[in-house]
């Protein structure tokens, strides 16, 4: 009999599933048949021309007669171009080409026509689980994306370029010349970074950023063109907190299934998707289920410019992730579920024309325009922006200001301390406390409540509206690193508030 198997994976989601590539062939057939069972119809024409070419090309033959590969189990249909290689490595073995022991060795790899192996998404997530779930296992992955082994402490991992080094790879006197050795030092690569130093004046809207980034809360701007939004937005991750390491491998787990081979995430993202884009690429999906923006900028920001002139799907689809951190993608019969801790970073124009409210331009829209245009961002989204504020362009004097304003490294000290106070207390950040969870966390003392009552009466505001400023003022507490909230901090709370309509 010629037989074999070999240990692959796939990831499905946010999930790895096991696969046997199993290779059996009947070489006393007559006719040569190749035949792949178990993945979509497509996807095994592509993978049968890669396989046969690529044995011929690298010095191997291609064995006669009757060679069936099948994907074990096979009532489930596989995506993805990485069987190629287990594939290959599994008729090479059937037919005695190579001979090794290879039970505990997990492999992956897309080939070319060649013999090439090029790179694969999903590599982080595939070795992550599987070196938890097997403490023997050993991998055998494309050179293409060695950095990603980066997490793996005791398992060995292989690193191949080209079909023929299997017989190298697994030669026990030349396997250590093949062993995955990731270069990157990744937590000390600094690089020049945007600094909240080059924002002139703009006091305002710098402190509410801060707030929002030692609390992890929404923001929205609304501001005319030019006012400085963009450019806000574009510094908060550098005075957010360090990544964690498990935030750290929970973010490049992400970036490797989405399609960005070698990518160790150590940076807090940055994403900034066009209002014109499609639900499935932010919020995740298309046909193969990847994750979209929003769950790439998990652990980061998300940055929605002109947040109006998104479709309407979109927005709406916002309030999963904006509520439980995570996404829910379900596609045929296969669902996914991808982190989607985001801090939302919303911006939009006044109106249409964006000049409503400014002293120097005339606004051209009409009221049901202006109206219409706000109402874009429904209550359940709006109720979960806690900072709402208003950006008005830069005074003139302050733009000429060449006095040095505050660093980023500064602010994110401050950031950091307010952080670890909010873990300390609640296990999470003040952002993201639910209703029950401000009830129970957030506790006012009687002259404190009785002003925010005052407020709440004046301002007319509802339930919802309440719990953003206890939320609010408490991270201006934490910022003091003060147990009690005062009413200076209320008060403060109030302005951030927004209009009753956004
Ligand atoms: N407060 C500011 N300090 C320094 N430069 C500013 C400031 N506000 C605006 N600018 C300049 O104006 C440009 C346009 O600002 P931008 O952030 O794109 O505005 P918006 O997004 O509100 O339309 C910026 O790239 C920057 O050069
Ligand atoms: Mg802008
Ligand atoms: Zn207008």
């Amino acid at each position: 009999m010629k037989y074999s198997r070999v240990n692959s994976a796939y990831v499905s989601g946010f999930e790895v599933k096991n696969i046997i590539v199993e290779v059996d062939i009947n070489s006393k057939a007559t006719q040569q048949i190749f035949k792949i069972v178990g993945m979509p119809n497509t996807a095994i024409l592509e993978s049968q021309k890669r396989v046969y070419s690529a044995i011929r090309n690298s010095g191997f033959t291609f064995p006669n007669g009757n060679v069936t590969v099948n994907l074990a189990p096979s009532n489930i249909k596989k995506q993805g171009t990485h069987f190629d290689l287990p594939i290959a490595i599994s008729i090479l073995l059937a037919s005695k080409q190579i001979s090794y022991e290879i039970d505990d060795y997990y492999i992956f790899g897309e080939i070319g026509l060649n013999g090439e192996i090029r790179g694969i998404p999903g590599i982080t997530l595939l070795l992550l689980d599987i070196s938890h779930k097997n403490k023997n296992a050993k991998f055998i992955i494309p050179k293409e994306n060695e950095e990603e082994s980066i997490f793996i402490e005791n398992n060995e991992v292989y690193v191949i370029e080209n079909l023929v080094e299997i017989i190298k790879i697994l030669h026990p006197n030349e396997k250590e010349n093949y062993k995955a050795n990731p270069t990157k030092n990744f937590y000390e690569e600094k690089e020049e970074q945007l600094d909240f130093s080059e924002i002139k004046g703009q006091f305002f809207a710098k402190r509410a950023a801060e707030i929002a980034a030692a609390g992890f809360h929404n923001l929205l701007m609304t501001g005319s063109p030019g006012s400085g939004k963009t450019m806000i937005a574009r510094r908060i991750p550098s005075i957010l907190p360090e990544m964690t390491h498990d935030e750290i491998i929970e973010s490049t787990k992400i970036y490797s299934i989405y399609g960005y081979l070698n990518k160790i995430v150590n940076k807090r993202p940055f994403r900034a998707p066009h209002h014109s884009a499609s639900t499935a690429s932010i919020i995740g999906g298309g046909s193969d289920s990847k994750p979209g923006e929003v769950s790439l900028a998990n652990n980061g920001v998300l940055f929605l410019d002109e947040f109006p002139e998104f479709r309407t799907d979109v927005i709406e689809a916002l309030r999963q992730p904006m509520e439980d951190g995570i996404v829910t993608i379900s596609r045929a019969k296969l669902i996914a579920t991808y982190p989607a801790k985001f801090m939302l970073v919303a911006a939009q124009n006044p109106c249409p024309c964006g000049y409503y409210g400014d002293p120097e331009h005339e606004c051209t829209c009409s009221l049901n325009q202006i109206t219409n245009y706000n109402k874009k961002i429904s209550g359940p989204i709006s109720d979960r922006i806690d900072i709402k504020i208003k950006v008005p362009r830069v005074k003139i004097d302050e733009m000429f200001d060449n006095s040095p304003g505050e660093k980023s490294e500064k602010i994110r000290e401050r950031v950091e301390n307010a952080s670890i106070i909010q873990i300390k207390r609640q296990g999470k950040l003040n952002g993201k406390l639910s209703q029950k969870e401000v009830k129970k966390y957030i506790i006012l003392e009687e002259k404190v409540e009785e002003f925010l009552k005052n407020g709440a009466r004046k301002f007319k505001m509802t339930g919802r509206g309440i719990n953003r400023i206890l939320k609010v003022s408490r991270t201006i507490a934490d910022l003091k690193g003060n147990t009690d909230i005062s009413i200076e901090d209320i008060a403060e709370a109030f302005q951030f508030r927004g209009d009753s309509n956004l």
